[in-house]
């Protein structure tokens, strides 16, 4: 298997270069408007910006910013395709001018922009962004009225073009069943608040461009990339930033396009591309591990499971999950037009096994897979 990753330093407030109807799935995490990292950029992009940021008109310099991002929601709708998702990180804002502290919610704007274009909003992720910062608690401190609730969330908005996405062909419910993920992942990912995210160092003290990245964490594009497009589908991201759409589309064996307006970030998107090989194999490593460690906690609990993996001969919960194969990502070669070329190994391979411990007991549940895998006392008595 194979994957193209395309990187086009324009404002995507026009994505030429893609045509309409053809991207499964966007991810992306705008600049947050009214956040003063981004107000220069905002700026730049509308002088009428930097005139009611000084003259201290929050709800004007706010409105203005959002129409920047506006046109892009509206570049999205065009490119994606019917049934196709879109996954918006944001985080609201807190200010004050001329003496006034007050909240800009980014969320509710965007919300309200994409159902005006026609989305359909579907239930939401709030992740918890827990900081230990003293100055967290604003305000006057322990004197009533006049202290202000931390702001430690950020919303992953969910949108999808029109209907259901229908998957008719053979090839296309081979595919969905490939890519499928495990149950007891379902049940963290496919929850409402994601409590287990750990932010990531946003330093980038050697760029001229910014001192911080504003990168989201890894795990959040590549969850989301795994929950809603199958293996072989296009991402977008039209506010790439340093790229980490990008690495999770490449470990999830999806193609990707990236828009950012930093040309200045090319070494360090190609840079981080070029550590993406071990990085999705730890990744990828980690996912099997976790889910060993689940069997051996349910085998005690429950006393068996029903399914097997048809790929890897361990025990799954559902049906569902009996195709599921993870791709090794073997080579990433840069061609010199901005575009990555990945390549994947299609078959299942011994070194995701963690340690001897795990791997023996991969080899107790591929013993068993030959004589009929349905049998649960045999799979008890094994991994006892
Ligand atoms: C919040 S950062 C995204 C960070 C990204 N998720 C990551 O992990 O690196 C937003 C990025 O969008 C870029 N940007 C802002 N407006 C843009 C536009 N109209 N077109 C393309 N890129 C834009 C900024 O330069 C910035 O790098």
């Amino acid at each position: 298997m194979e994957t193209t990753h395309q990187i086009i330093f324009e404002n995507s407030n026009s994505m030429a270069d893609i045509s309409s109807d053809s991207v499964d799935l966007v991810v992306t995490s705008p600049p947050y408007p009214m956040i003063g990292m981004w107000d220069e950029m905002f700026s730049a992009q509308n002088r009428k910006i930097h005139e009611a940021l000084n003259n201290h008109n929050g709800s004007r310099a706010f409105e203005l910013m959002h129409r920047e991002l506006d046109a892009v929601w509206n570049e999205v709708r065009r490119i994606l395709k019917k049934g196709g998702f879109v996954c918006i990180n944001i985080g609201d804002a807190t200010r004050t001018l001329n003496g006034n502290f007050a909240l800009y919610p980014n969320h509710s704007r965007i919300m309200t922009h994409m159902l005006r274009t026609g989305f359909t909003a579907l239930p939401e992720i709030l992740w918890r962004k827990q900081t230990n910062a003293p100055n967290k608690f604003m305000g006057s401190g322990m004197l009533p009225a006049g202290a202000y609730v931390t702001l430690e969330h950020e919303f992953i908005l969910i949108f999808r073009k029109g209907g259901k996405r229908e998957f008719k062909k053979n090839t296309e419910k081979t595919e969905r069943r490939r890519s499928s993920y495990f149950w007891e992942e379902r049940n963290v990912w496919f929850s409402d608040i994601w409590t287990d995210l750990k932010g990531i160092s946003q330093n980038l003290s050697e760029s001229k461009i910014r001192k911080r990245s504003a990168a989201f964490p890894f795990e959040v594009p590549y969850r989301l990339i795994n929950m809603l497009s199958v293996k072989g589908d296009t991402v977008l991201d039209p506010f790439l930033g340093i790229g980490t759409t990008t690495f999770a589309a490449m470990a999830a064996c999806r193609n990707s396009v990236g828009y950012e307006l930093e040309s200045g970030f090319r070494d360090l998107i190609f840079s981080g591309a070029d550590k993406i090989v071990p990085y999705s194999d730890e990744r990828i490593s980690k996912r099997i591990a976790s889910h060993l460690d689940f069997v051996k906690e349910r085998f005690k609990a429950k006393g068996g499971f029903k399914h097997i993996n048809n790929n890897y001969n361990f025990p799954v919960v559902t049906q569902q999950e009996k195709d599921l194969i993870f791709n090794e990502l073997i080579s990433v070669i840069r061609n010199d037009k901005n575009v990555i070329e990945t390549t994947y190994s299609d078959s299942p391979q011994d070194k995701f096994c963690i340690d001897e411990k795990d791997c023996s007991e991969m080899q107790i549940a591929n013993q068993i897979s030959p004589q009929k895998k349905e049998n649960i006392s045999t799979q008890l008595r094994l991994l006892e």
